[in-house]
């Protein structure tokens, strides 16, 4: 790359452009493609590998094939017990009344799901769910799901440009018409006109040191689109932590061990040999909530009680060797390839990782369009379903009805509009943002600043914060910020990766930011989000904290719960929440 060559820029035109080709803009663009409409998706990691394919465990519906009484009511007073009534109930009815719909699109697309002898499509249990509903195949789900929709995909000939990073969203006048980006290749740029745009590039966990996203996954990127085009983000300090990741090797450090472990009958113990559920949650133990397991997990090990790399044991030796090998293969191999353990004779070594975005760009419930006309967010990216706690497998059929629902929304929105928006304006200075960082040699290095933006939110922002922590947090990120105004960026003969990682890393500054000033607002323990110098529940604060680019959070009320799914409600308990 020389200072006087000038880049290829190509120029695509579609009707509706896709970022992300995971499960969710993977599932949006088939329903585009089904329905004639035509679409672009562009991902910046092979589709085949797109984050879903990580996840293990499984996918809810209330099938009710293993307990008769289960109804997509009670999946949705589920859902909105454990989010500690943050969850929207308008996105919570809209994801449980379809999730069943969500289940028959994958089968007819061909998901091989996990099957009883008669037929019968599995379900197992997955934490805090009243019943059986949580659908498999075998700990692989997300995968075979990812697999199932890359092949219905092609099948309808979707076109997918998957080593395309989106730098910028394209808007005029409050309304978006495209996205301008580079391979990560070659350097070639694009501008890609579009009527309406669905963003699906995920979250934001990859800004803390131990998570069960990869080094170039869920880095914020679609936060900082969505905020730069003017929409706004929603909950960013709700950010939950998986009990179990595994602690080695470092490299590996995070790598998630499926909740399906303990759906199928693992046992936690501390360093002392104590199964220390008991304390946190008698009743439930090992299968109670993520946010009470993964509280415990972190009380016993800052406590002195943990094992002797920081960790707690989490213990399947006990099940039959086929149960594990058929019901928990990843488990299996995942901890053969990185620690040479079998499972079967040995306990596995884990720690909490930070494992999902629970908020993410503010969206309406119905069709999850954005403050930005025409722009749409689904999966990670988006917000409303989850509140202060996820319930395991929710994610996944979100994916489905969301990707088809927001799909069908974008496709009216742009055969509505009378003319296509454009701004050479808008181009121009997307354009000037790539140059302007191609031929930036500063000192600082980039991957050095992310791993400070890790340390960081891993002092600052983890299991449990305070305000002391949370202030600190935000005036190292201010110094971070200021350094990354002088970065060195060097695409070299190996492509256009430094340059990726720029971005990446300037989103991250702007989620983490965006996390931490959020987090201040939220005086209270709820869920995931465990304040120590504020250790109760504040019932003033069951509400939505909407943080704008300006830096202001502002308070969003929660519709109240439908009669028919209050009544199937548990009480909010606070059980086991910061015992110690
Ligand atoms: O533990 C797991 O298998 C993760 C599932 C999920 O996050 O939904």
């Amino acid at each position: 790359m020389t200072g006087t060559t000038k880049p290829t820029e190509r120029r695509l035109a579609t009707t509706i452009l896709v970022i992300g080709a995971g499960g969710s803009g993977l599932r949006a663009a088939i329903e585009l493609a089904e329905a004639g409409v035509d679409v672009l998706v562009t991902s910046k990691r092979p589709r085949s590998d797109a984050h879903t394919s990580l996840a293990a465990g499984g996918i809810n519906a209330a099938l009710a094939t293993m307990d008769a009484d289960d109804s997509w009511q009670q999946h949705a007073a589920d859902t909105i017990t454990e989010s500690y009534l943050l969850a929207d109930p308008r996105t919570v009815e809209t994801v449980t009344r379809n999730a069943a719909r969500g289940i028959e699109d994958l089968e007819r697309y061909g998901m091989p799901f996990a099957r009883e002898e008669d037929g019968r499509i599995s379900q197992r249990f997955f934490g805090a769910h009243t019943y059986r509903r949580t659908a498999f195949s075998g700990d692989y789900t997300g995968l075979e799901i990812q697999r199932t929709l890359v092949a219905r995909a092609a099948a309808l000939s979707i076109p997918v440009i998957d080593s395309l990073y989106v730098t910028r969203l394209l808007t005029r006048d409050g309304a978006v018409f495209g996205a301008y980006g580079f391979d990560i290749e070659d350097g070639t740029r694009y501008v890609i006109h579009a009527d309406a745009v669905i963003l699906a590039a995920g979250g934001h966990n990859r800004i803390w040191r131990r998570t069960s996203s990869r080094r170039d996954e869920n880095t914020g990127d679609a936060f900082r689109l969505a905020v730069l085009a003017g929409a706004r983000l929603r909950d960013a300090e709700l950010v939950q932590f998986h009990p179990s990741g595994i602690i080695e090797p470092e490299s590996a450090a995070g790598t998630l061990i499926s909740e399906a472990a303990r759906g199928e009958g693992g046992i936690l113990r501390n360093g002392l040999g104590e199964r220390f559920m008991e304390r946190y949650d008698p009743e439930r133990m090992e299968l109670s909530t993520r946010d009470r397991v993964a509280l415990a997990a972190f009380t016993e090990i800052r406590e002195g009680r943990g094992t002797p790399n920081g960790g707690v044991w989490l213990d399947v030796s006990h099940l039959p060797r086929e149960t594990i090998m058929r019901r928990l293969p990843r488990v299996y191999q995942t901890m053969l390839e990185l620690q040479m353990r079998d499972i079967t004779q040995e306990p596995i070594e884990i720690a909490p990782t930070a494992h999902y975005s629970m908020g993410g760009v503010s969206v309406r419930p119905e069709d999850h369009s954005t403050d930005v006309a025409g722009l749409y967010a689904i999966g990670e990216a988006s917000s409303g379903l989850h509140g202060a706690n996820r319930l395991g497998g929710n994610s996944l059929i979100e994916l489905l009805v969301y990707g088809r629902i927001t799909a069908q929304a974008a496709a009216e929105y742009a055969a509505g509009l009378d003319a296509h928006r454009r701004s050479a304006q808008a181009v121009a200075e997307a354009r000037a943002e790539v140059d302007e960082l191609l031929a930036a040699d500063g000192a600082e290095n980039v991957r050095v600043l992310q791993r400070a933006i890790r340390d960081t939110m891993t002092e600052h922002a983890g299991v449990v914060r305070d305000e002391a922590g949370l202030l600190r947090g935000l005036e190292e990120i201010a110094s971070i910020e200021s350094r990354i105004d002088d970065v060195g960026v060097h695409p070299d003969i190996a492509g256009f990766q430094d340059l990726a990682h720029a971005f990446d890393l300037k989103a991250s500054a702007l989620a983490a930011r965006a996390t931490l000033q959020s987090a201040l607002e939220r005086r209270e323990t709820r869920g995931a989000h465990n304040r120590s110098d504020y250790p109760e529940l504040d019932p003033t604060l069951q509400v939505n904290l909407v943080w704008s680019a300006d830096g202001t959070v502002t308070r969003e009320e929660i519709p109240p719960v439908p009669a028919e799914i209050a009544a199937l409600m548990r009480e909010v308990s606070t059980t086991g929440k910061l015992v110690e």
